[in-house]
């Protein structure tokens, strides 16, 4: 398996030695930036990103869409910088990525607020947050999200109470969304599947329909969409077809009786190539949706994260040591499951190969198991992984590795989260360092 070939901007060139060729991200040699960071490193391709924001965005281009980033899949500032500079919106589920956002000016016209357990603070700031900057003083700023996905009839009425002082203060009513629950089977692992009824997420359409229809005259708040989100890393588009009809439905239902919403939010989970598996189409998933979402007449909202930043990045590490056991081998390496946990916690497959091969490398690939430093048999980035033959020393290559995966790290074992870097064209430059030993401890007495 060579990865490089269906990884868009990453791929092998020569890199001075002999005949061996290395692998690049756009033009820099990643052997280069280990050796200048350090490992374990991040490494993201900023013309990968635009290329699968732009990808999506043409695809959508028939209908009035907008394209929000799930922030959560890969919330690094400079990231998050490329998508804005980009026209981007973004999902977000936390008053944390909220000040990410804040933090480099997107302004609230540009946010869709997703999650099961919003707080009343978290509430408070969105409807706070200016909705658009761009009209300076001039321009009456018209306040707050662009939607409020509600998850519940306990959120609704926090967001009632709330939404009742700030238009009472002179502010606007909030728009705002029902995350229904389409009951539609899709997406990879179970722990990342969510439109079936016994997942916590979303409302029922029954109980949505009465939630739509109680408050379909309030004077806090303005019903202006409906949502779903089904899953993650969904390849194909039977169950989009699926989900969208039914929103579609409950749009013309809510119509009828005097609801009428604008927006039709069909959340994320387009599924990238890890290995083997035949990509979801962007095309054909951008026809399902278009058919279905055009009569009505309804701004499409998609909310993608790991389809735009997956691909684009990988996990650079080095061998430790090799270390033969009984008739395994393990293969040691400086990154672990605290970098990243997607193997044992999805049973994820990343591939991995090393970053430089000799031309003479007729070595024959042998299955070993790639482990890091942590004190756990979960602690593995690969199992019965096919590698060509590596020393102590050697830099390996963790691919698709941008989405959920520095996102997800941790600091177990007192580990520090390893060094981000983005490469632009011939140069890169560090988008987050390597958390020191004083990060570490700061805060604790
Ligand atoms: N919108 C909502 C409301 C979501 O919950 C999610 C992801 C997305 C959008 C973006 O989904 P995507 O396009 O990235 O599939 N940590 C797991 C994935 C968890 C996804 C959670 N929700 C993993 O590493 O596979």
């Amino acid at each position: 398996m060579d990865p490089a070939q269906f990884t868009p901007n990453f791929g092998y060139k020569a890199d001075g030695r002999e005949g061996a060729q290395s692998v690049f991200a756009e033009g820099v040699s990643l052997e280069r930036i280990a050796a200048q960071t350090g490992t374990p490193a991040y490494v993201y391709s900023r013309a990968s990103i635009e290329s699968a924001y732009r990808t999506l965005d043409r695809a959508l281009a028939p209908l009035p869409h907008t394209l929000c980033y799930a922030m959560k899949a890969n919330s690094n500032l400079s990231v998050l910088r490329v998508l804005a500079k980009l026209g981007s919106s973004f999902d977000i589920v936390s008053g944390g990525e909220f000040d990410r956002l804040r933090r480099i000016g997107v302004p609230g016209n540009r946010i869709v607020f997703s999650g099961v357990g919003k707080t009343r603070d978290e509430i408070r700031q969105a409807l706070r947050y200016p909705g658009d900057r761009s009209g300076g003083a001039a321009k009456k700023s018209r306040g707050g999200i662009l939607l409020f996905n509600v998850e519940s009839e306990p959120e609704l009425e926090v967001l009632l109470e709330e939404s009742e002082g700030h238009v009472a203060a002179g502010g606007e009513p909030p728009a705002l969304a029902i995350r229904v629950n389409p009951d539609v089977t899709a997406g990879g692992h179970p722990h990342i599947s969510t439109g079936e009824h016994h997942h916590k997420f979303g409302i029922d359409w029954g109980p949505a329909r009465r939630l739509y229809l109680a408050h379909k005259d309030s004077r806090w708040i303005r019903w202006r969409g409906i949502s779903a989100h089904i899953g993650s890393q969904i390849l194909s588009v039977a169950p989009y077809k699926r989900a969208v009809t039914r929103l579609a439905s409950y749009v013309r239902d809510l119509a009828r009786n005097g609801v009428r919403l604008d927006h039709l939010d069909i959340g994320g989970g387009l599924g990238i190539r890890y290995t083997d598996e035949a990509p979801l189409v962007t095309a054909e998933y951008a026809k399902a949706l278009i058919e279905a979402v055009r009569p009505l007449g309804c701004r499409l909202l998609v909310e993608p994260g790991r389809a735009i930043v997956g691909s684009a990045g990988v996990l650079l590490t080095r061998v430790i040591y090799v270390k033969e056991n009984r008739s395994k081998t393990f293969v040691i390496v400086d990154a672990a499951m605290n970098d990243l946990i997607r193997p044992v916690l999805y049973d994820a497959t990343h591939p991995i190969t090393p970053a430089t091969r000799a031309a003479s490398s007729g070595a024959a690939a042998k299955r070993v198991d790639v482990v890091g430093p942590v004190c756990e048999s979960g602690d593995f980035l690969a199992r019965d992984w096919p590698l060509a033959p590596v020393q102590p020393g050697d830099l390996l290559v963790v691919w698709a590795a941008g989405a959920y995966s520095f996102a997800q790290s941790s600091n177990y074992n007192a580990r520090r989260r390893p060094v981000e870097v983005l490469v632009e064209g011939n140069k890169y430059r560090v988008a987050r360092k390597r958390q020191s030993y004083d990060d570490l401890v700061r805060g604790e007495d």
